[in-house]
Order: C-alpha cells, then structure tokens, then sequence
C-alpha cells in the first residue's frame, strides 16, 4: 500500500513539475513575443549614411546606422548593432545577391565556396545585360532596398515602410508580396503551394503535417522559395543564406517576414522566365548541382525496421523470388547492428555466409545490401575510445567533455563533422564494417538531425529547465530573445545549444572568426549536410563510383553529396497524398532522387491503402516499402486475405522496370540540374487549373501520371477517380493508347490497377519489355519506342547512347566527365497513298562530343495517327530487323500499313 501511494505522488509531483515547467515556458514565449513587438514599436530604424558606392557589376556598397526610436531605450532587446553594412551585387544577367552584415563581415556565416554552395562566375558581359534593377533609399531616410524585373516592372523583393532590425541574435526583414504564389519554404510536409502563416526551421526529427502553424519544422534547412510573379507570370527563386533557426511568416498578397536567431540578412535572387525549371536550374547551379546515383538504386527496394536476423531477410528475400517480383536492394534498419552500435554487424542473429548468399551479386538472385548507419556513437563502443582520442565528438558546455544524448543504443555521444579528424574517423567506421566481408551499397544515415532522445544533454535535469527560463525572464540582455519554435525550446530532443564544436582554422566546415566559439546554436542546421559530406568522402576513398548515401537531413546544398527520403510517415491516406508534394519540393532543393516510405512507417497499413501507396510509389524516383518497429508487415505479399495488393504490385513495378532506363536516363540527361518529377503547372504554366492538382504529375516532359490517393469502395474494390488533363493539351493513354484530351476524366479504377498514365503528345518514350527480368542488371539492351504524335504529326525525346548501364565507370566516362551520351530522337509520320504510310526516325547527338555504344530498338508503337477523325496507333515488330543507333548516325524509313 505504501509503495503505490509512494508511487502515486512522485507520479504527481513528475506531472506537476512539467504542467508547472511547461507552463512557464508558455508564459515566456508569450513574454518574449510582446517585448519584440513592443521593440518593434518603438524602434528606430537604419539610414544610408551616405550615397551607396556604385561597383562595376552594376551593384553598390553602402552603409547603415542605426536612429534610435524615442522609447527605444526603455525596451531591454539584445541591443541593436548600430553600424551595419548592405551589398548589392550583380552576379550575371538573372543573379544577384542582396546582403547586410555587420561593417567587417565577421559574424558566422556559410563560407561562399565549396562545399557549399557559391555564385558561379558568369562574366562582366552576363552583368551588363541584366534584367533586374534596384532602388534604394535616399541617405537619411528609413532605409529600403527594391528588387524589380526591368521587362515588367514586377517587385521580386521590396523591404519599403518595413522593420529591418539587426541585432546578435535577433535579424528580422520583410519583402512586400503581390497576388503572388510561392512554393517552397522547406523541409515540411505540407500542400505544394505555401499558405498564409508562420513556418519554422529548425532541423527536427519530426513526422508532422504543417500547415503554418510554428514548431512543425522537419528534417531539412530550405529556406527558398519559388515564386510565381503576377506581372507577366513569370518565375523567381529567392534563397536566404541563413542557416540559424528561422520563422517565416507569411500572409499571402501583403508580406513575408524572416526573423531569424543570427547570421546575416543574406538573399540570393534567381530570376527565371514563365517556364519555372529555368529559375530552378539557375538554383541548382548555385547549390553545386545534384549527384547521379548508380542506376541498381533507380530499381526496386524493401526495408523494414524489424528485420530482426538473416533468417529474416532470408523468407523476405525468397519470397520476393518466389512470387517474381522485381527487387534491387533489400535494406538492413538498425536491427542488424550489435546492440544497436554503429559499424558493426550481429553475427550471432546475422549469419554472414546467409548473408554472403543474399548479397552475392554474382548470383542472378542477389540483391544490393543497404543499411543503416545513426550519427550517435554508442559510448560503449570502440568507436568512443577512438573518437575521444581523435578529439572528434561535439564538447559539452557544462562538463567539457564529449556530449552525452540518448539514442538507439542508450548513451551516445555525437561527431563533430568540423572538426578536421572527423573526415578519417568517419571513413575509418566504413572500413570496419567492410570486415565484415559484405559489401555495403547503399549507405543510410539517419538521425542527423542530431536527434537525441533527451533534452539537450544526459544530466541536464528538469530544474535545469526551469532555471533557464528563468534567466530568459530577469537577464538584462538575454541570449536568445526569440524562438522561431514558438511551442518548444530549440534544444527539445536535439543537443543542448551551447554544446561545442571545433573552432580553430582547420575546420572542415566553417572555420571561426575572431576567436568565435562555434556551437550547437550555430552548427544545428548544418551537422546532417556535414554527416552527408563525410560519408560521401568515405564512400568515394572506399572506391565507389558513383554513390548512393540516402541522408534524413538535409540543407540547401546537400544534394551534390546525398540522396534523401521524406522520413517517417503515417500509415494514413493523407500522408501518401502529401508525399507527392514533398517530392516536388524535394525536386526544387536539388535534390530529385527521393522517395517516401511506401505504405507508410507509423501504423498498421490496410490492404487497399498499401496497394495504391505501391502503386504511386513505384514511380517515385526512390521507391522503397519501409515499415516501422511493431507494425503489421506490409510487404507486398503480406495481404494473404487482399490478394490485389501483390498483383497490382507486380504489375506496378512491371510497368517501373520498363520504365527503369529511361527514368534513369531523366537524371543522366539532367547532368545535375533541374527536376525530374514535376508538378502539372510546370509543363503547363499558363493553365490555371493545372495549379490546383497537386496529386498528380509529369516525369519530365513525357508522362503524365493520376495516382488514386483516396479511399474507395471495399465492396466493389474501386474508386472513383477523376484526371485532369490540362486544356489544350493532348495525351494518349499509356497502356491502351487512347487519346485524351484536356479537361477531367473520370471513370473507376480497380484496387488491383496500376496507375492511370499517359504520355504527352510529341514526345517519343523508350521502354523495354521486362522479359522475366527481376534485377535491373539483367534488362537487356532492346528498346521499344513509344512515339505519341503531335498535331504535325512529328514527335521527339532522346535515349542514352550506353549499352552498360551497371558499371558506374561506363557512365562516369560517357555521361557525366563533361561528356555526353544523350542522342536526340526526333520522328515524323507521312501519310502515302492509301492505307500506306511512312515513319522517319532520326538520331541526332545531343553534343559534338556524343559517345555512342551500340543499342539496339526491336520494335515501335506509334500512337496518334490520324485517320478519318480519328487516332490510330501502329505496333511494328522489327525484331528480326532491328534498328541499330550508333556512332554511324543512325536513320530510319519504314513503310507501314494502317
Ligand atoms: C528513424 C527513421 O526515420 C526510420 O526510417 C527508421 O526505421 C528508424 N529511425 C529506425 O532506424
């Protein structure tokens, strides 16, 4: 008895303190929101101390001081910095930078090269024929600056009749906004067009959907966005090159607000035309572009965290063969570790020679080994010893030692991706686990965001909570005057801020100016982009050609280092919706191989929700089905009852490895620039119905793609679904070749279905016949052309000039050393005498310097003949007579009955 009313109290007491701890925070936050608004009230504000010096680009460098408002004093703000400075460069003919900085430049910032991303230089001529222009306050007055489009006159950013405050830890700027849309704003689960409201960033390991509301933030740090301009309709990217903890807040057709928590106020402007890919590729060529990743990774994967043995992976793999479905990797989750400790392998439960057998790639049946790798360093490891003597772990304030968290494994302690030893550290742990004698392929990093299962630190009580906020309330100059979080603290289940990391000059990342001590308040956002960095440098020292690194965070630049997936999802029809903005998104950060977790992480999946999830997900750029920890399996053959799910997953994934190459050939043709999987309004900017539906849209500017995305009715197993076809557009069905016209289409399709697709009229597609191919090494190297004729009758598209597409060295060399093995493909349909008519095929080189290796078309399906008002298609079986595209410039004349 005295033992549960022992209990019972501390239980109170445990719920007293965090109603009392929470509410006090609450109190503060609110506390912290009024003195800023009230600052903001009262608040002076910056002037030109004298005209701006005009540069030789076309931009100016000036600088500001600070008028004091009259109550100002009275409002205890980390003080003001009074002298600032404000650059205004032109980068080329659509590039500009806009920044203000303290007078020397000093404070932490990204530095302006590789790794990160850097203006490319463009030229004095690009400079000249720019077309932008600016204005800027007169010397005395509040200061402004606007950004303008000279063709239309349209503001791109304008701070008029707007705060801009600049002190340590608090900057804030606003820029007018105009019946505009704007798309971006990221990483967060959210509609494809951003909403009115308040948008943190903050790297969190987080699964919610936002909606504008703060403290929704997710995975990555991407605050740019694309905007639709309402002038002319054309399109512009801006980037703020922050990466500290930041609000946005948004209110469509007045303003959008960044208040931020340091660094500079520091904007990269991009401006494009009415076509958005050409705003985005202007983006990505700031951020370093993104990487190629070996073409096994375009193919299918399975995954599941709870794959507890080789016994395991075994059933799950000779299932998968059994049942003939088509499967590149199965992944190892965390389960596969030795207590859950980076770098090593469980051999007791992972049988090595069962796993030799598994990942032998020699063997038809093999499949690639991916697995996991957490930031966390369990302190029980090897690894800790070894990191403490390289001096690599992230320092705590409060006992200057390594920093302590908790995560898989219990204590852990965090590397420091700055710190100059990291590099080898790192690399060091991969050679580890190749002892092994296993290779690992696809490399997976999590938890980078750091996430850490405590607040802060191990140790780091409760009272401690309660002091600190304490501090916020009496301290005269406070440190932290604002929390783009708003509902939480900044170091809720991520490292305590002030933890330390390597601040000397040989930093990897950033190195620190005037004896700056860099710590987590800096470095948050940025330690998954340097997990990224570090794991590509070891996988490049391991010998990998082209690399395959799936990272959970991510920053603006990551994508020339890392692949990425959306992260944990709910088993849940409004998460498989969300996905596909998210992966649009995904496309604008420069980052376009990405996927989500097919079915769904969290929950049980029901049959139907797994089998449309397959469905959709098997034209992700990243496909994989990943299941969470405890949740019922949902591999596609795990619905005994719903046998639709396996079968529409064969067909599915049929229609993917037909696909597989010329997917792939999507990124190669890419060379690191612009997107894959696009929104409708891409192809089809000018139509403004195409805006509203985000479920749907185009690979590239061939195929046009309707996932079911809602539940539908079990009895009869079908949904009623309705497409869109933009107006005036003109498509044909992918798998029947009807034609469809713009407008909406609806009509029911079977739980047991694939996806409705259609491609683009003038567009010509190749695909293969699977052949009973279960790996992507084994498709051959026969094509069909799938040519969809425009109105002249001509269509075009290009196919790669590789006849190997699994040695990463055959594609480095041909495709992507600055080299070229894309071929043009243009076709024209003559109508003859008759029933006769004739197709003309020409294979052009995309580049002077094309390589061609022999492939081979056996057969051509040409779609949208018209004949008496009507659209025919022809299939023409030339197996026996192939068509041959090589070196020799290939064409071809066929006459053909209709
Ligand atoms: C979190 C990841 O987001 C999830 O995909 C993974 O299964 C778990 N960590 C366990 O490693």
């Amino acid at each position: 008895m005295i033992e549960k009313s022992k209990i019972l109290t501390a239980i109170g007491i445990v719920v007293a303190v965090v109603i009392s701890v929470y509410g006090i925070h609450q109190l503060y936050i609110q506390h912290e929101a009024n003195r800023i608004d009230k600052f903001r009230k009262h608040a002076g504000f910056y002037v030109l101390k004298q005209d701006v010096n005009k540069t030789q680009d076309g931009g100016f460098v000036g600088f500001l001081s600070w008028k004091p408002g009259k109550k100002e004093q009275e409002e205890p703000l980390s003080p003001v910095i009074r002298e600032l400075k404000v650059i205004f460069k032109v980068d080329g003919k659509n590039e500009c930078q806009f920044k203000i900085t303290d007078i020397e430049d000093s404070r932490f910032q990204l530095p302006y090269n590789e790794p990160f991303p850097f203006t490319k230089e463009q030229g004095q001529e690009s400079k000249l024929e720019r077309i932008f222009d600016y204005k800027v306050s007169q010397v005395g007055e509040q200061f402004y600056f606007e950004l303008f489009r000279k063709s239309s006159g349209q503001t791109i950013f304008s701070t008029k009749d707007r705060p801009i405050l600049f002190t340590d830890k608090y900057l804030e700027i606003s820029t007018e906004m105009n019946e505009e849309m704007i798309f971006g704003l990221g990483d967060r689960r959210t509609d494809f067009q951003i909403k009115s409201g308040r948008y943190s960033f903050w790297n969190a390991d987080a699964m919610w959907i936002d909606n504008g509301t703060p403290g929704k933030s997710i995975y990555g740090y991407h605050p740019m966005y694309l905007r639709r301009e309402v002038i002319e309709n054309n399109f512009h990217v801006t980037l703020f090159r922050n990466t500290y903890g930041l609000q946005v807040d948004y209110k469509q057709n007045q303003y959008l607000t960044y208040k931020t928590i340091g660094g500079n106020l520091d904007f990269k402007f991009f401006l494009g035309d009415s076509n958005p890919e050409n705003a985005i590729k202007l983006y990505h060529n700031y951020v370093n572009g993104w990487i190629l990743h070996p073409f096994w990774v375009q193919g299918f994967h399975q995954c599941r965290w709870g794959y507890k043995s080789s016994d395991q992976l075994m059933e799950v793999w000779d299932k998968y063969n059994s049942l003939q479905i088509p499967i590149d990797s199965l992944w190892s989750d965390i389960d596969y570790m030795y207590k859950y400790q980076d770098f090593t392998i469980d051999t007791e439960r992972f049988n090595l020679t069962q796993m030799q057998t598994i990942y032998n790639l020699s063997n038809p049946q093999g499949v690639h080994w991916s697995s996991i790798i957490d930031v966390g360093i369990s302190i029980e490891e090897e690894g800790a010893i070894k990191g403490q003597e390289m001096n690599i772990f992230i320092q705590s304030a409060k006992t200057k030692e390594p920093i302590i968290g908790t995560v898989w494994p219990g204590k852990t302690y965090f590397p420091d991706f700055n710190h100059p030893n990291s590099t080898e550290y790192w690399y060091e742990g991969f050679v580890n686990l190749t002892k092994y004698g296993l290779q690992q392929d696809g490399i997976w990093i999590d938890m980078n965001e750091y996430s850490n299962f405590v607040t802060g630190e191990v140790g780091k009580d409760e009272s401690t909570l309660v002091n600190e906020i304490k501090t916020f309330f009496t301290s005269e100059k406070p440190n932290l005057p604002f929390n783009p979080l708003e509902v939480r603290r900044l170091d809720h289940r991520t490292l305590s801020l002030d933890a330390i990391h390597y601040s000397g000059d040989q930093a990897v990342l950033v190195n620190a100016t005037k004896n700056y001590t860099i710590t987590q308040y800096d470095m948050h956002n940025i330690n998954g982009f340097g997990e990224g960095l570090a794991t590509y440098k070891a996988a490049k020292r391991l010998g990998k050609k082209l690399t395959f690194i799936l990272s959970r965070s991510s920053m603006f630049g990551s994508g020339r280092y890392v692949q990425h997936w959306n992260g944990d999802a709910f088993s849940t029809w409004e998460y498989l919706r969300l996905s596909i903005p998210s992966i649009m998104n995904f496309q604008m950060y420069g980052i376009p191989f990405v996927g989500d977790d097919i079915c769904g992480l969290a929950l049980d999946a029901t049959a139907e929700l797994c089998a449309r999830w397959q469905q959709l997900g098997s034209l992700y750029p990243f496909s994989r089905n990943h299941n969470g920890d405890k949740y019922s399996p949902q591999e596609p053959y795990a619905f005994p009852k719903h046998p639709y799910v396996l079968s529409s997953t064969i067909k599915t994934l049929n229609v993917r490895y037909q696909l597989l190459k010329f997917y792939y050939h999507l990124f190669v043709k890419g060379n690191g620039l612009g997107t894959i999987f696009r929104p409708l309004f891409w192809e089809f900017p000018g139509d403004e119905q195409s805006y509203q539906h985000q479920f749907q849209f185009m690979l590239g500017d061939y195929l046009l793609a309707s996932p079911v995305v809602y539940s539908g009715n079990t009895f009869t197993q079908k949904t009623k679904h309705c497409v869109y076809i933009p107006e005036n557009s003109l498509f044909f069905d992918f798998y029947n070749y009807s034609p469809i016209q713009g407008g909406d289409h609806c009509f029911q399709v079977p739980f047991d279905a694939v996806v409705p697709m259609y491609i683009k009229s003038g567009k010509i597609l190749h695909l293969q016949d699977r052949k009973n191919t279960l790996r992507s090494r084994f498709l051959d190297n026969r094509f069909t052309l799938l040519i969809a004729l425009d109105e002249n009758n001509e269509s075009s598209g290009s196919i790669l000039t590789i006849n190997n597409y699994n040695e990463d060295d055959n594609i480095i060399q041909n495709c992507t050393e600055q080299q070229n093995c894309v071929a043009n493909l243009s076709a024209k349909v003559n109508s003859k005498s008759g029933t006769e008519m004739e197709i003309e095929i020409k294979v052009n080189q995309a580049a002077a310097s094309t390589n061609f290796q022999e492939i081979i078309v056996d057969k051509l399906i040409i779609v949208g003949i018209k004949k008496s008002e009507s659209y025919k298609f022809k299939i023409i079986d030339m197996i026996n007579n192939p068509f041959i595209i090589n070196k020799d410039g290939s064409e071809l004349n066929l006459q053909f009955d209709l």
